[in-house]
């Protein structure tokens, strides 16, 4: 029996990129495609097959699927909260459309399964902060927020009006080192690692007590990927899954990080990106997903501290060879 194929949409983004390597170390290079406007810059995908794609080419999307012979697609090419405020128009065309010809082509049968992200941004103001439950008040005063939910609905949709296998998490602010996200709230808490390696200080652009749910990004790809190879009957939620990391403010990751750099240095400056992060929830409640799936996660603000200085040091230390 062959493997399944997954094509990953929005390959050179931050979770993209990830996801393509493991996808690649678990079911080989040859069962992996990535696709994106623009190619991922990593040696660990040079042997994955890229096309490359406008989401908002409908046809292009399908010809790709029927070329390949892909079962499962991961869609996350979209613009993320900051960038999306700014441009609102682009922001709903391609949040949505984009969603919406992934979930056309699963109903017409070119794709088996289909991931989409979804977000803490899908809660607002209004939502219960501390412990969100996976059911509550979901009222986004975002742009982004606002195409998470109305892409979850149609999700639930055309699960249940077309019996589309699609599934997705509502992922919390996603830290890593292999490629910088773009235009979203939870980004300075990636910023920081690079701005404490290469000055030893950080002006934050959102203020010291701004607590928010995050996770390292290798464990929201293994839940993502936990999530897709689920037996189709355990996945009762088909909007989209709480998913639970850890929770902390600038100034909690600051100290965290003066633990290993001493005389590290934070500012605060907060800008228009306070509000958004001001409408998002604290901390999230993932039971449901670890009762309907088995998603369990441990991690500390110090594990995640050490990760990504060890990781960014070695990086910073291969770029200084390669340039001598
Ligand atoms: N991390 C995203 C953002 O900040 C939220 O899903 O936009």
């Amino acid at each position: 029996m062959r493997k399944e194929r997954s094509l990953v949409i929005g390959a050179a983004g931050q979770i993209g990129i990830e996801l393509v390597i493991k996808l690649k170390e678990m079911y080989g290079a040859e069962n992996v495609i990535a696709a994106d406007i623009r190619p991922p810059h990593a040696e660990e995908v040079a042997d994955v097959h890229f096309e490359h794609l406008n989401i908002l080419n409908h046809e292009q999307l399908e010809s790709i699927l029927e070329k390949h012979k892909v079962d499962v697609v991961y869609q996350l090419a979209a613009l993320l909260s900051a960038s999306a405020e700014k441009q609102p128009d682009l922001a709903w065309d391609l949040n949505m459309n984009g969603l919406f010809h992934i979930l056309n082509a699963a109903r017409k049968g070119l794709v088996k399964r289909v991931f989409w992200p979804s977000s803490i941004a899908v809660f607002g103001p209004t939502t219960p902060s501390v412990g969100t439950p996976q059911i509550t008040v979901c009222e986004p005063n975002t742009i982004y927020g606002i195409s998470k939910l109305a892409g979850e609905r149609w999700c639930e949709y055309y699960h249940a009006k077309f019996g589309v296998d699609v599934r997705s998490l509502r992922y919390p602010g996603l830290i890593g080192h292999r490629s910088l996200p773009g235009g979203g709230t939870t980004d300075y808490a990636v910023d920081i690692f690079y701005k404490a390696l290469e000055r030893g200080s950080y002006e934050s652009f959102l203020s010291a007590d701004t607590r928010l749910p995050m996770m390292y990004i290798e464990e929201a790809i293994r839940a993502t990927i936990e999530l897709m190879e689920a037996p189709a009957e355990k996945i009762k939620i088909r909007s989209s899954y709480n998913l639970s990391g850890i929770d902390f403010t600038p100034l909690e990751l600051a100290e965290a990080i003066k633990k290993d750099i001493s005389d590290f240095t934070i500012s605060y400056a907060p800008d228009f990106r306070q509000k958004i992060a001001d409408s998002w929830p604290q901390s999230i409640d993932d039971s449901v997903a670890q009762s309907d799936w088995g998603w369990k996660t441990e991690q500390t603000v110090d594990d995640l501290v050490s990760i990504m200085l060890t990781e960014l040091r070695k990086k910073k230390l291969i770029s200084e060879t390669s340039h001598n």
